[in-house]
């Protein structure tokens, strides 16, 4: 093939243009900002919407459909954030509700969308309702879970049972002034809501509708598995969970098997009821499908559930963790074919497939994964069919920054001790996002940040990533565009392992198909593609690929011998 041939198709290749009938959200690109750490307008070490909104143009420029926002609300921060004592107001330190509107305007006028972050399965302690309940003030008296606790043999008054908090300890809290324990399955400052009252259903149902008129286009909805505890037997009583041998420390959260406070049936049918509201208020008011993101570390078997039941509808994107939870730097070929196979095989017909990489409550990718395959990562999670979610950074490489035991506040890892703090701390992974070179990364100009700035942040940053001739980000803007061919949009996928390297390809009836090599061996490999995948061209061409890849973009490659370096991720297209 000529040279000039090959630019003019894999130009049609980047520029092509998407006319399709489907519903904006399918094969959407998300974003996940982190509005602590994303861009602080107002020099106080914390981000801020306004921040946000004036960075807009680089969501958009990196080819995202819309950004969720980890929670806004007002909040003491003890859980930054995810303990809201307010719903209907914005934390004074993120902006104002004026400032939210503008941040939604600025997103839909560049076609961003939006959503929040809902936490339905606890408030904070200052929450209005909270402070309410433990005065049993109607209606607030059951909103929330108590109990008046056990009384041991020395006469000693001990909680119900043993329920572990996600945070370590007893998930039970004794409040002196109402005389009894409450439930909090995560922070001693995060209730849990008894959503076993009507009441707590109706009230939680108006904050989506608040937001909903407000103009967001759809929620991330956050804990689910924690939503519904087991009913109390006649005497109000809890049961015990049983232990697990394996986790003998009866403080860690994994001393007990969540039979009894996760996953619980009724769960489903909340996630059911919430996607009515939302294509009730579609039918009501117009405009275009609003949509639910849901988070649930479950079994694959309960995430199907949450897409629906066969006769009603559930969240468009239950988030798909198995990358993060089933696979990491010593993963073979297999374990990614693996993860794969078992979410596109198990998901029912009519829903789209969704891959998470990373998000705040995990380790960066690079730093999971290896440095050398942030890019492999970013290629298999843009390639695959259906939705890609990525956290803010994880399109640069950021790595997880070393925090401290002092300098550590995250309450999981402040719930634990020295030793172990950093395999619960999600500090790493949520300090400020690296704009330039220029103080504090371009992100605040005050002299502390909430969290420091990576160190070595003048070698890694927006600005420079998009002055370099290869660099994460570049990757990462040639993967959002060739996401936009059929073959990615409409295509089926064809998995194969072969030596520790998994490749796959995309290919939509009618139209070229594309060849993804991702080499997760340490050793490079000399590999025949043509003998996996027979119909395709003698000759392929490189689209985009890692950036340590000593092949370029461009470069044509022979199917029959195609050399895989060792950690490297390549996209090929055969003409
Ligand atoms: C979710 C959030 C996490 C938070 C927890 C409790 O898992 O992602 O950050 O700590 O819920 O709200
Ligand atoms: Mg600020």
């Amino acid at each position: 093939m000529k040279l000039i041939t090959a630019i003019l198709l894999l130009a049609t290749i980047f520029y092509y243009c998407e006319a399709s009938a489907k519903d904006w959200w399918i094969n959407g690109n998300f974003y996940q900002i982190y509005p602590r750490s994303f861009m602080d307008s107002d020099g106080d070490g914390i981000g801020d919407l306004n921040g946000i909104t004036q960075r807009l143009p680089y969501v958009k420029s990196i080819g995202m459909t819309g950004a969720w926002l980890s929670p806004m609300f007002q909040s003491p921060m003890a859980d930054f954030g995810y303990d809201i004592s307010n719903y209907y107001e914005v934390q004074p330190e993120y902006g104002t509700k004026d400032d939210f509107r503008r941040l939604l305007e600025k997103a839909h006028e560049l076609g961003l969308k939006i959503f929040l972050d809902f936490v339905p399965n606890h408030t904070s302690d200052e929450h209005e309702w909270f402070q309410k309940s433990i005065k049993r003030i109607e209606p607030y008296t059951d909103y929330y879970v108590w109990h008046d606790g056990k009384i041991d043999q020395n006469g000693t008054r001990q909680p119900p049972n043993n329920w572990r908090s996600d945070f370590r300890y007893s998930a039970w809290e004794w409040n002196d002034e109402r005389q009894q324990y409450y439930l909090h399955q995560f922070g001693v400052k995060q209730p849990d809501l008894n959503y076993r009252n009507p009441k707590v259903v109706a009230a939680m149902k108006d904050v989506l509708t608040f937001w909903l008129d407000q103009g967001v286009d759809g929620f991330r909805i956050d804990a689910l598995p924690y939503m519904f505890e087991i009913e109390a037997d006649q005497n109000g009583n809890y049961p015990d969970e049983p232990i697990n041998t394996n986790c003998p420390n009866p403080d860690d959260n994994c001393h007990t098997v969540k039979i009894y406070t996760k996953d619980q049936p009724e769960t489903f049918e909340m996630v059911y009821q919430w996607r009515e509201l939302c294509d009730e208020y579609k039918k009501k008011h117009g405009g275009e499908t609003r949509i639910l993101m849901t988070e649930s570390y479950t079994s694959l078997d309960n995430n199907m559930k949450f897409y629906g039941n066969g006769i009603r509808n559930g969240s468009q994107i239950p988030f798909n963790f198995e990358i993060i939870t089933k696979l990491n730097v010593n993963s073979t070929a297999q374990d990614f074919a693996n993860v794969i196979d078992s979410w596109l095989v198990r998901m029912p017909s009519h829903v789209t497939a969704n891959w998470v990489l990373g998000n705040h409550d995990n380790h960066r990718v690079a730093s999971r994964f290896g440095p050398e395959r942030t890019d492999l990562l970013n290629i298999l999670a843009q390639t695959l069919p259906g939705n890609a979610v990525t956290y803010n950074g994880e399109e640069l490489g950021l790595t997880d920054v070393y925090i401290s035991w002092e300098d550590s506040i995250d309450p999981q890892a402040c719930n634990s001790d020295p030793d172990h703090y950093f395999s619960f701390s999600r500090d790493p992974a949520r300090t400020p996002f690296q704009w330039d070179d220029t103080k504090n990364s371009g992100f605040s100009t005050a002299n502390k940040t909430w969290l420091p700035v990576a160190d070595n942040y003048s070698e890694n940053n927006v600005k420079l990533q998009l002055l370099k001739p290869r660099s994460h980000l570049k990757v990462f803007l040639d993967l959002v565009q060739i996401r936009k061919h059929p073959s990615f949009q409409e295509g089926d996928i064809e998995v194969k392992v072969v030596d520790n390297v998994l490749v796959y390809k995309r290919e939509n009836p009618g139209d070229i198909p594309f060849i993804v090599v991702l080499n997760l061996d340490k050793e490079g490999k000399n590999l025949n593609l043509r003998s996996l995948f027979p119909r395709i061209a003698d000759e392929l061409v490189v689209v985009t690929n890692s950036v340590q890849s000593e092949h370029n973009k461009m470069d044509r490659v022979k199917s029959d011998n195609f050399y895989a370096e060792p950690n490297v991720g390549s996209v090929l297209v055969s003409f």
